[in-house]
């Protein structure tokens, strides 16, 4: 099943049952506590802490998100990617628990021809919040487990988890809830026996039901923090990943070797000479998966009105596409690559997003203007890197400390355009650490510098001196 189809069968259940189809938010949806908009309910804040009204009782949409806080993860799990699209239903103070239970299996385990996407029940596991962790759930959420029972989840696969894992909030004081998970096992050649609780591998987690019902309030981590009080009404919050769906129907190991992503795989091979997949190395898979990955975020970024920077949503931009670029140049490229995985991933991508048809220039240009301006110095950069590598490794000071300076890292940043975090991984790769306390400490110099000259051109040092001698 395609992922567009996916999507579609979603929204028909749906709008069914009498939920109103809702477009996408864009991804910079203006919330102060997020860069991206990386959850389906983020447009729907406002409605869920009953500061606003909203103008449905019941929603459905497909919502874009944007997750980088993963980004070393991308290409090494089946499961990480930078951007996914959240399928999501919502009640707002309408329909609570029951029913978002009681449909989610009808839609998870429904046949194809009826609708559904067809899952094989005996092949599905749930977790619902465990016993003791929360002062509303003092033995776990029985409501939910009951209603797991009721529709044919059997005891065995169902299991109780802490608010680590079924609390769901947005990482900051918001709305919260109790949540319950559903998971799909993938076969043991995927991972150990035991349930999501053994394996997350193997168990991919597909679909997320939150019944917000709290506000929570400060704390650290996802399980450590207050509730400070109730909502004023009972909400439901869910999440279906789209991406993890498709990579199951569709019988591909990864959420990269989907239809929206592969194509970009085989372009990458195409362009690079190396090839995707059981023969290549390990390193080389996840560059490919890289490049596939970071080439719709960063597409989809600029669509939204991103461009590259050195600060806040500009700087993801940049270190997603300069991610592409170098890896692609690992895998063997000679030249410049951007141009074709745009088009590829655009061409993926505009049946779900017909806007991306009248940018496709637009798209383009901020793309391939990133990657001239890198090439220019990926080269000399890494030269400059590799040396300072050497030298380290062969100075007898490095053997105890394996350091790379601040002022390389500042230079590899100021001179040659590497984002920190790209001269942090390739470190990494050489085994080394970066003398972060200096790096911060020569960028704040060169801010500081900034400052001044850009004080100095506002008030003064202006040569008066005709002026003056004029009067
Ligand atoms: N808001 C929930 C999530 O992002 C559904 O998992």
């Amino acid at each position: 099943m395609r992922t567009a189809e996916i999507g579609q069968r979603f929204l028909t259940f749906f709008e069914e049952r009498g939920h109103d189809v809702v477009p996408s938010a864009s991804l910079l949806y203006n919330d102060p506590t997020l860069l991206f908009v990386n959850a389906g309910m983020v447009p729907f804040k406002n409605y869920l802490m009953g500061v606003e009204p909203a103008p449905w009782q019941r929603a459905t949409s497909i919502q874009k998100c944007v997750r980088t806080l993963d980004i070393d993860e991308v290409g090494r799990t089946t499961r990480h990617g930078t951007f996914f699209q959240m399928l999501g239903n919502f009640s707002f103070g309408d329909y609570f628990k029951t029913d978002a239970i009681e449909w989610a299996w009808e839609l998870v385990t429904g046949p194809t021809s009826e609708g559904g996407l067809g899952f094989d029940p005996a092949k599905i596991w749930v977790t619902v919040l465990g016993p003791g962790f929360h002062p509303d759930y003092p033995d776990g959420d029985v409501e939910a487990r009951r209603t797991w029972l009721k529709v044919g989840v059997p005891a065995e696969h169902i299991q109780g988890r802490s608010l680590a894992d079924n609390y769901w909030h947005m990482g900051v004081p918001g709305p919260g809830g109790p949540c319950s998970e559903i998971y799909v096992d993938r076969g043991p050649q995927f991972g150990p026996d035991g349930g999501p609780e053994a394996d997350e591998d193997r168990y991919m987690e597909i679909w997320n039901l939150v019944f917000m019902q709290n506000e929570r309030g400060e704390g650290i981590g996802k399980g450590n923090f207050e509730i400070v009080g109730e909502l004023p009404k009972k909400n439901i919050d869910t999440g279906l990943g789209i991406e993890r769906v498709a990579c199951i129907l569709q019988g591909v190991d990864n959420v990269y070797e989907t239809d929206l992503l592969r194509p970009v795989i085989d372009v990458a091979e195409e362009l690079t000479g190396a090839t995707y997949g059981d023969k290549a190395s390990q390193e080389d898979n996840i560059r490919f998966r890289v490049v596939a990955d970071h080439s719709r975020t960063g597409m989809m970024l600029i669509l939204d009105g991103v461009t590259p920077g050195n600060e806040g949503r500009g700087y993801i931009l940049r270190r997603l596409l300069r991610r592409i670029i170098r890896s692609a140049k690992l895998l063997g490229a000679k030249g410049a690559t951007m141009e074709r995985f745009m088009n590829t991933v655009m061409d993926t991508m505009t049946p779900s997003y017909p806007e991306i048809a009248d940018n496709r220039e637009r798209i383009l240009r901020v793309a391939i203007n990133e990657e001239k301006a890198f090439l220019k110095t990926l080269e000399s950069g890494t030269k400059l890197f590799d040396e300072a590598v050497d030298d380290l490794r062969s100075t007898h000071r490095a053997k105890t400390q394996k350091v790379l300076s601040g002022d390389k890292a500042f230079e590899l940043h100021d001179t040659y355009g590497f984002p920190i975090d790209l001269t942090l991984e390739m470190a990494q790769e050489a085994g080394l650490d970066v003398d972060m306390e200096g790096f911060n400490a020569a960028m704040g110099e060169q801010r500081r510098r900034a400052k001044a000259d850009n004080q100095a051109k506002k008030h003064g040092h202006t040569d008066l001196s005709l002026y003056r001698d004029w009067v």
